[in-house]
């Protein structure tokens, strides 16, 4: 079975692919408005020291378990120990895909649904912000938009994975992560020149301490797997692709750049925008829709613009549910034998039945929520806020205690030894983040998001 498993076509191939999982929109949508509503820049800190410290090191043994494994993330630990439980860790990876993937598809679909309107020019007569916001708004509570657009979203993704690694991933990511990153850049430099712009380079470059809690931190940990697409076992699949002569420390260094970078241009651009134009930078989910818009109005050839920019960020958003909807399949083609096509059609179904409630949350079902939130808000926050960083704390646990870093720095160092006669201390680093500070932290973090629970439960007695 190992010999005839698919491989990356090049060096380069991987990196484009797990940078394609991770940019998405976790960098464009999620981190704009979830640093919205906690504070601006000192949130913005406390998740570049969480992508820094926790995110590289568990990004680096993700990739590690699957290249060493070769396998989804279920048999990745099966190769790896004899224990019965790790396989479970893995599974629980891909329930939390799956969960994602539901309501991931859905603000993917709102990005589709927004290259048609765009294309109508629905965005060039707007008076106000306000009226893009309630264009959007009117959007979301059509049942039929909503649905139909969550459906086309997860059929263009099944049929992706439909056609397999090289063919579908490799070849899509190629052009478009160069394409949209220029794009993004001249939305920012726009924003950047909109009068009143200064408040919003304030707001997410000047960081205001008083504003930071227990819950920032949970959330600043929780939106850094969410981006980096750690802690469940999409790094670790596209890991099992790879080849013994990549170098991982690299090709993880990479890929941690490019997405913070996207994600802290996306960031500048859309609070210049929103400060310029008087919105709220806490307004949730909307807030890219709201924003966005109401700048190309603003645009020359915004027009044009707006058309390329919704088309970049599908195929943005794309590359991630690939990679969601890949770990599935690889799941059930390595462990149960199933034909790869039938793994696609059938979970691609399940996939959609499933994000139906979601869907609803934002019209019919509107005012029913479980502790606080609604259908869509709880699966978010169960998978970004607890069971990613549960899954990062697992690895770095099995890593550090289980497999052992005798036999981890032996694989680790395949294709990266030049890179490690440079610099030896970077294991030692390595070593000590996996082995104490992210399962500690983690830990930490995770206990404060059961009282939070708490809270909000009794909140809603
Ligand atoms: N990282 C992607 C984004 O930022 C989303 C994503 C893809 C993801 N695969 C994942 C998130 C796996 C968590 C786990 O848009």
């Amino acid at each position: 079975m190992q010999q005839t498993r698919e491989n990356w076509g090049s060096k380069v191939g991987f990196i484009l692919a797990a940078a394609g999982s991770a940019i998405g929109l976790g960098n464009i949508w999620r981190f704009p408005y979830v640093l919205g509503e906690n504070g601006g820049a000192a949130f913005l800190f406390i998740y570049l020291i969480c992508i820094a410290v926790i995110g590289l090191p568990v990004l680096i043994g993700e990739i590690l378990i699957g290249r060493t494994g070769k396998r989804n993330p279920v048999g990745s630990f099966k190769a790896l120990t004899k224990s019965g439980f790790w396989p479970y860790v893995g599974g629980m990876g891909i329930i939390a895909g799956f969960m994602i993937l539901s309501f991931y598809a859905i603000v993917a679909g709102w990005s589709f649904g927004y290259v048609v309107e765009a294309i109508k020019g629905s965005f060039l007569d707007y008076n106000s912000p306000a009226q893009a916001a309630e264009h959007f708004n009117l959007l979301i509570s059509d049942v039929t938009w909503i649905i139909v657009m969550f459906i086309i979203f997860m059929l263009l993704t099944m049929l992706v994975v439909y056609f397999g690694v090289q063919k579908g991933i490799e070849r899509g990511s190629k052009i478009m992560m160069p394409a949209l990153l220029i794009l993004l850049v001249i939305v920012m430099i726009k924003g950047i020149s909109m009068e009143g712009s200064g408040a919003g380079l304030e707001f997410i470059l000047k960081p205001d301490w008083s504003k930071i809690s227990a819950t920032t931190v949970l959330l600043a940990l929780g939106q850094a797997f969410f981006t980096l697409s750690l802690g469940m076992g999409a790094m670790l699949t596209y890991g099992s692709y790879m080849s013994e002569k990549d170098n991982i420390p690299s090709s993880a260094a990479q890929i941690l750049v490019l997405d913070t970078l996207i994600a802290v241009i996306a960031g500048i651009a859309i609070f210049t925008a929103v400060f310029s134009t008087g919105l709220d930078p806490a307004e949730g989910p909307g807030l890219i829709f709201h924003t966005l818009p109401a700048v190309f109005t603003k645009m020359i050839g915004g027009h044009l613009f707006s058309i390329f920019f919704f088309i970049l960020l599908s195929i943005a958003a794309l590359t991630s549910t690939i990679s969601l909807m890949e770990v599935i399949t690889a799941y059930f083609v390595d462990e149960l034998n199933w034909k790869r096509h039938s793994a696609v059609i059938v979970f691609g179904i399940v996939t959609i039945l499933f994000g139906i409630p979601s869907a609803l949350s934002f019209n019919v079902l509107n005012d029913f929520t479980i502790f606080g939130l609604t259908i869509f808000g709880l699966m978010e926050y169960l998978t970004a806020n607890v069971m990613l960083p549960l899954g990062g704390m697992l690895i770095a646990i099995f890593i550090a205690y289980v497999w052992g870093f005798d036999k981890a720095v032996i694989e680790l160092k395949k294709g990266a030894e030049r890179f490690f006669e440079r610099s030896g201390w970077s294991i030692t680093f390595w070593k000590i983040i996996l082995k104490y500070f992210a399962p500690v932290l983690i830990f930490i973090v995770l206990l404060q998001s059961i009282g939070l629970l708490d809270k909000i439960t009794n909140l809603f007695q």
